[in-house]
């Protein structure tokens, strides 16, 4: 059984595809950027913020909510949907990323992951079943198997390890899976090797997921490499089913993996840099705090129509964060995030028009004569 997933059009000047993916929780319109919400909140947003910045899709992680709040409090209130007042789609994350990237103490076998837990000290197991489990305990509506993530640099029989217990692992997940109304992603690993990727194409596309997800990239990769994978791994997945990049990236990694036939896409680095200070413009990146800003009476980007650039200038955000004053990175994150959602609507609609090759080459010009 797979959830619906139609392609409206396909751009002619590139593999840029606009389609529908059909949830539990309404219908996502993609390409679509996903907003990451780890701990069932996108930190110091509210659900109508999210919305409000054009948001479609809220990612949580597994890993963090197994641990707390736990499977039992989801249980009891219904789920993640309810939880945190978002009635919007939620994708969750396996926790396969963050055992390989977070995790202490840990232990990997073929049975699963032990790890000591950062809340209270204890052992835990996660299994490809436990992350099934707790993924239909918050309720998500999209569901990743969990993968073993490696760096892009380990050596050979290292990757093809990770990658083929990833395989094993993921049909255990589907066995595991009990909701229906919950879509389940598969997730190719390979590292940067293309001969791994064809291979973990091969074995994962012909069981029945809902969706594929490219994992294993933005760990350690170059630009060049993790473009030349996304291309080659892109075309290895089935035309009929969401493709998903995950972790990935930045504006111009958006607009490539686009081009290459990519659906969706999730990454910290809008709501990450927006707390450090760092905004994402029309003009390249502006850091607020620098100098210069703190006597300008005039908006972070005079082309955004956010929140934040309609009602605050540079002056008053670099105050606010020299005073380290918790609206500032609110209202960063804010505008970044729509600055995301933004792009990938103008994407949308230039694949629409059949313009999509020529839309995302004037955008990558763009943010290169500004930061280069
Ligand atoms: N987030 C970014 N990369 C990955 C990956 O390879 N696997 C998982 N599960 N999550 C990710
Ligand atoms: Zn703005």
């Amino acid at each position: 059984m797979t959830l619906p997933f139609t392609v409206h059009t396909t751009d002619p000047g590139s593999r840029a595809r606009r389609g529908t993916f059909m949830t539990a929780h309404g219908p996502v319109e993609t390409p679509v950027f996903m907003a990451v919400g780890t701990r069932a909140t996108v930190t110091g947003l509210t659900p109508a913020d999210l919305s409000e910045v054009g948001a479609q899709v809220v990612l949580g992680n597994t890993y963090h909510l197994m641990l707390r709040p736990g499977p039992e409090l989801f249980r009891r209130v219904g789920g993640i949907h309810h939880f945190m007042r978002w009635s919007g789609p939620v994708l969750t994350d396996s926790g396969g990323y963050q055992i390989f990237s977070l995790a202490e103490d840990r232990t990997l076998s073929e049975r699963g992951a032990r790890f000591r837990s950062y809340t209270d000290q204890r052992m835990h197991m996660l299994s490809p079943e436990r992350s099934i489990e707790m993924q239909t305990a918050i309720g998500s509506d999209i569901m990743m198997v969990l993968d073993v993530c490696v760096d892009s640099r380990s050596d050979l029989p290292t990757m093809r390890d990770a990658m083929e217990r990833t395989h094993r692992w993921a049909v255990r997940s589907l066995a595991a899976r009990t909701n229906p109304a919950q879509a389940l992603f598969a997730i190719v690993q390979g590292g940067v090797v293309r001969e791994l990727r064809k291979e973990s194409a091969g074995v994962l596309t012909p069981m029945p997921f809902d969706g594929f997800a490219i994992g294993g990239l933005a760990v350690g990769d170059a630009r060049a490499e993790r473009e030349d994978i996304t291309h080659f791994s892109a075309e290895l997945l089935p035309p009929d089913r969401p493709r998903y990049l995950m972790g990935v990236g930045t504006p111009p990694d958006l607009l490539e993996a686009i081009a290459a036939g990519v659906d969706m896409f999730d990454c910290i680095l809008p709501t990450h840099l927006g707390w450090q200070g760092t905004a994402f413009t029309s003009t390249g990146r502006v850091r607020v705090t620098r100098g210069p800003n703190a006597h300008l009476d005039v908006p972070l980007d005079a082309e955004c129509p956010c929140s934040t650039c309609t009602n605050y200038s540079r002056a008053y955000l670099h105050h606010l964060f020299k005073c380290s004053e918790p609206l500032g990175p609110r209202l960063l994150s804010l505008h970044n995030l729509h600055h995301y959602h933004a792009l990938v609507a103008e994407a949308r609609r230039a694949i629409e028009q059949g313009t999509y090759a020529s839309f995302a080459r004037k955008k990558l010009e763009a943010i290169d004569r500004h930061e280069h």
